[in-house]
């Protein structure tokens, strides 16, 4: 079983400017509730026992936000909405689940994941970008299912417009195991529309071993001078380790950018 998340928040979400510029983009509000909230239900939802928050100095904001019971419990006692105490229940139940790791020079998701090392307990683990929020089905249990079907690495996917290829890792097939699920071939992070293999973007789930960290450890910073989490997964396949790409039956809503985290709230207000 899968019981570990990790989430990487040390991004400083240059894309969402000038929101971000003193506040954390995770907890901008998203039809009412922060982004980060709708990760880590579906994480509890998912059966996830503990999830690890890899943060920075200038998020500090994040955690402050998960340990703000002293400030609930004064209100109640002055006041006791019933509103307010769900609120602080919900808090409570999130806290008692996360850890805290840092990394205080954001150098990609690579690097990110390997400051989760030594706190991983199981063969594998499930890492999820919080930019990335998929609504009306849950992605992570649905990969998990498919985890424990296989026994393989996992990583959410859809298809692309062939000129936005850019923006994601792509990967390619190899064979096809149903409708929704393809054994991958290989994964190229942000490739050109030239050089793209296809137009199967990777989404920001993974089910990932423990192997990935030594890979990473063997990685020198590429674009961006950031190490991907793409390369190190590229390594894995070369030696025969199997990913099976998933085409999420939810929907996908891109809250990494401007327009598409304006969108998200229309879309969540809809369900
Ligand atoms: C990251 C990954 C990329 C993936 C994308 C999904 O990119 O590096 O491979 O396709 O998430 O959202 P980022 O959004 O951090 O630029």
């Amino acid at each position: 079983m899968i019981k570990q998340a990790i989430i990487p928040l040390a991004g400083l979400g240059t894309r969402l400017l000038p929101l971000t510029s003193i506040f954390a983009k995770e907890l901008l509000p998203i039809n009412g509730k922060p982004g980060i909230e709708y990760i880590l239900d579906e994480c509890i939802n998912a059966g996830i026992k503990e999830i690890i928050f890899i943060i920075s100095k200038k998020k500090l904001m994040i955690k402050k936000y998960f340990y703000s019971d002293y400030f609930y419990k004064n209100i109640i006692k002055k006041k006791k909405d019933p509103r307010i105490i769900s609120e602080y229940k919900k808090i409570l139940k999130y806290k008692k689940r996360i850890k805290f790791v840092y990394q205080n020079n954001p150098r990609g998701t690579g690097d990110a994941v390997l400051k989760t090392q030594k706190y991983i307990k199981d063969k594998f683990f499930l890492m999820l970008l919080p930019d990335d929020l998929i609504i009306k089905k849950n992605c992570s249990r649905a990969m998990i299912k498919l985890h424990q079907k296989y026994n393989t690495s996992v990583m959410a996917s859809m298809k692309v417009k062939k000129n936005n290829v850019s923006r994601w890792g792509i990967y390619k097939v190899n064979k096809k195991l149903d409708k929704r699920n393809f054994i991958i071939d290989g994964v190229i992070e942000k490739p050109t529309v030239k050089s793209a293999p296809s137009n199967n973007a990777v989404i920001g789930r993974y089910i990932l071993p423990k192997k990935i960290f030594k890979k990473i450890k063997s990685l020198k910073p590429k674009k961006g001078n950031e190490i991907h989490i793409t390369n190190a997964i590229q390594l894995l396949i070369n030696e025969n380790e199997k990913f099976i790409a998933h085409n999420f039956e939810g929907k996908y809503l891109d809250c990494g950018t401007m327009n598409g985290y304006i969108n998200s709230s229309t879309e969540i207000g809809k369900l």
